[in-house]
This record gives structure tokens, C-alpha cells and sequence, in this order.
């Protein structure tokens, strides 16, 4: 790194030794050739104290915190509060959050109105990113106002009423009537409420389920700065409501390369099934350059060795898939291939793994919820990171948004008639 005429050698940085790489920032922040640009937002030029993650080592850690531990024995709100307010809550502090979203849950009816706009074979999508947005309309001091208790506001009611749109969104995809929130619930458990009480006569939330679902939204609550939190945190940087910001980052999160590679693998094992099952015929094809096939849930942007999450859902998948008596031919032949890659000189070589995705549609089916919910689902999970991205963004005073463009298109031209 040559900077003000001095050259500097840059350590290699190797494992853990890779969280002391924030002694060089200073240097990037002056530099002209490794650029501390906020507006352009590259992975490796920005900062956050949310996330931590050693793609090497397999390490994901919310505000400190090993994501095992905390998918062990937190709640998702305690988490959601951690991830937005950088300290795990009292009970005091985490009662009180939990009664005030709470008293948030209900959803203006002109939204259900909304709602009941939308044709049912829209995807839940595009009615979440939606409903989410509408809030800036419904409650449009969330962008003129930005005192503190406004903002933790604008946190709570959208919090709260996040899983009353994800389930409605649902509901509108089946054609069904909504059902509205149980605050004698906890999140988890109202929001599987709201997806499967009626029709279904008497349903019962099953705490199985619940806390499944519990570990699930945990896992996904924050990734530090992919294309969903980035958008999330580039819109914001407009001064754009809170709303607005997370409802374009449900968009990114949408498209098939982000949050839709578990709908994608859950369609690739129904595949092999239909195939006959037989696994090694699918890694021989995949190892195979010119079949153009690729084994969906495997390798990761980030991890080079295996993704943290990943482990975690395997074993929640076999205790959930257990408990619920479910038998899906599916989790064998994701097992099998798992197994057949893990011993795989290509497979290892190029360090492909299974990630988060691999095994988080088959717990999503066995709970009852449909492929086309499972990026709604990733977005209730990942509500909270987003929150935290954007409210640490403002705090940042980060200025708006900008990419470094390099022109590369036709020099002067002179307008000639023809
Ligand atoms: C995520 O959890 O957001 C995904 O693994 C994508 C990513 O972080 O790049």
C-alpha cells in the first residue's frame, strides 16, 4: 500500500488474527487505493460493530456473542434486541420490549384493504415488501420525525407488525381470511398462529414447532453486509423512513442468487428424488464441467470451510423432523449427498460445504410451510439485522450513498444530421 509516497507492507492476516485487520483501517481510510467508502459500499471497505464473521474459520458472532450459544439459549426478540441495541436485555429491559411489540402486533385495517388488493397468486413477496413500505405512508412522521423515541418506535412497530404481514401474506396466497394476532402468544408461536388457525379447526401451537422456528429466525437474524443489509443501509442513507429502507432490502432479499437458494435447494433434492434418489449419480454430474449442473446448497460467498449456521440446522433438523414424526425422503438424500461430498477430493478441494440454506427447507416443510414462503421467512428472521444495520448506519451519520462510477462508454461525439 503506497500512501502519502511511503510504503507500507501489508501483513497477510491468517484465522482469528483477521479481527486485528481493523489496526490497518486508518490506513484505508486515507488511502486513495484501498478506499473507506461508505457511499460505494464494498464488502471489504465498509464498517459495522453488529457482525462478526470469519468466512475461514467458520465463526459468525452477533455483537460478540458465538451464534451457537445464542441459537442454544436465547429468545428471538432478546436476540432482535441485542443485534439493535449492542447489549443482550435485562429481564426488566426484555419484558418491556416484549410488551410494547405486543401492543404493536394489530395492523391498521386500510392495510388489510391492501392486502385484499393483491391477486392470490402473488408472490408473499412482493405483498410483504409491500404491506412493509405502506407503514411509511400510514405513519409518515417515521421519516419527518428522527428523535430517539420515534425511531424506537418505528423499531417496534415494525417488529410487531412484521409477522402479522408475513402470515397475511400467506393467507392471501391460499385465499383465505386473515387471522389476527394473539398477544397471549409468544412471537414464534403468534405468528405460527396467524398462518394456521383457521382452517384448521382448534390448531394449537405445537412449542416444538415453535421453538424450531425460534433457532430458525436466530440463525438468520444478520449476516453483516450483503446485498439485502446493503440495500437496506443505501436506501437509508437518503434519509428514507425505516420502512422503506427494510421493504427494498425484502426485495433484494427476493431474487433467486439471495434469499431464494433455499427454495432452490428443497427443488433440486424433490429432483433427485424424482430421479430414483441416486446421490452419487447427482455429485459425479456435478463434478462433471460440462453438465453445466451445480449442487444447489453447497459452498458459500463467505465461508471457506463450513458455514456455522449450517451445522446447527442440521441438527435441528433431525431432532424437529423427529418430534414431529415427519418423514421426509428428502433429508436422506440431502444427508447422502452431504456425506458423499464431505468425502470428495473435488468437493473438499474446492472447499464446498452445505451453508445455511442446504438444510433449512426441509424444517420449513415439516412445519408446514410452503416453498414459496421460505424467503418471507428469511426475511422475518433477518428483520432485526436490518434494523440494526440501518439504525447504526444514522448513527454512523454515514453520508448518502453514492458509487464510484468509471466511465467506460464512447469519448466526445459530435452530433451529426442525418
Ligand atoms: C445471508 O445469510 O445473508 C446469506 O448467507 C447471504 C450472504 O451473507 O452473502
Amino acid at each position: 500500500l503506497i500512501l502519502d509516497g511511503v510504503t507500507y507492507e501489508l501483513p497477510v492476516l491468517e484465522g482469528s488474527e483477521k479481527e486485528k485487520a481493523i489496526d490497518i483501517a486508518p490506513l484505508r481510510d486515507k488511502s486513495g487505493y484501498i478506499t473507506l467508502d461508505y457511499g460505494f459500499k464494498n464488502t471489504g471497505s465498509t464498517k459495522s460493530a453488529i457482525t462478526f464473521l470469519d468466512g475461514e474459520e467458520g465463526i459468525l458472532r452477533y455483537r460478540g456473542y458465538p451464534i451457537e450459544q445464542l441459537a442454544e439459549k436465547s429468545s428471538f426478540l432478546e436476540v432482535a434486541y441485542l443485534l439493535i441495541y449492542g447489549e443482550l436485555p435485562s429481564q426488566a429491559e426484555l419484558d418491556q420490549f416484549t410488551n410494547t411489540i405486543k401492543s404493536h402486533t394489530l395492523v391498521h385495517e386500510d392495510i388489510r384493504k391492501i392486502l385484499d388488493g393483491f391477486p392470490a397468486n402473488a408472490h408473499p413477496m412482493g405483498v410483504l415488501s409491500s404491506l412493509v413500505c405502506s407503514l411509511t405512508a400510514f405513519y409518515p412522521e417515521s421519516i419527518t420525525d428522527r428523535s430517539k423515541e420515534q425511531v424506537d418506535l418505528n423499531i417496534v412497530r415494525l417488529l410487531a407488525k412484521m409477522p402479522t404481514f408475513a402470515a397475511w401474506a400467506f393467507k392471501n396466497s391460499m385465499g383465505h381470511p386473515v387471522n389476527y394476532p394473539k398477544n397471549k402468544l409468544d412471537y414464534c408461536s403468534n405468528f405460527l398462529h396467524m398462518m394456521f388457525s383457521l382452517p384448521v379447526e382448534g390448531y394449537e401451537v405445537d412449542p416444538v414447532v415453535s421453538d424450531a422456528l425460534n433457532k430458525l429466525l436466530i440463525l438468520h437474524a444478520d449476516h453483516e453486509q450483503n446485498c439485502s443489509t446493503s440495500t437496506v443501509r443505501v436506501v437509508g442513507s437518503s434519509k428514507a423512513s425505516l420502512y422503506s429502507s427494510v421493504s427494498a432490502g425484502i426485495n433484494a432479499l427476493w431474487g433467486p442468487l439471495h434469499g431464494g437458494a433455499n427454495q432452490e435447494v428443497i427443488e433440486q433434492l424433490d429432483a433427485i428424488k424424482a430421479d430414483g434418489g441416486n446421490t452419487q449419480k447427482w455429485v459425479e454430474k456435478a463434478k462433471d464441467k460440462n453438465s453445466g449442473f451445480r449442487l444447489m446448497g453447497f459452498g458459500h460467498r463467505v465461508y471457506k470451510n463450513f458455514d456455522p449456521r449450517a451445522k446447527i440446522i442440521k441438527g435441528a433438523c433431525d431432532q424437529i423432523l423427529n418430534k414431529l414424526g415427519v418423514n421426509d425422503p428428502v433429508l436422506n438424500i440431502a444427508k447422502e449427498l452431504e456425506e458423499a461430498a464431505l468425502n470428495d477430493p473435488y468437493f473438499i478441494e474446492r472447499k464446498l460445504y452445505p451453508n445455511v440454506d442446504f438444510y433449512s427447507g426441509i424444517i420449513y416443510r415439516a412445519l408446514g410451510i410452503p416453498t414459496d414462503m421460505f424467503t418471507v421467512m428469511f426475511a422475518l428472521g433477518r428483520l432485526p439485522g436490518w434494523i440494526a444495520q440501518w439504525k447504526e448506519m444514522n448513527e454512523q451519520k454515514e453520508p448518502i450513498s453514492r458509487p464510484r462510477q468509471i466511465y467506460v462508454g464512447a469519448t466526445l461525439r459530435d452530433y451529426v444530421d442525418v
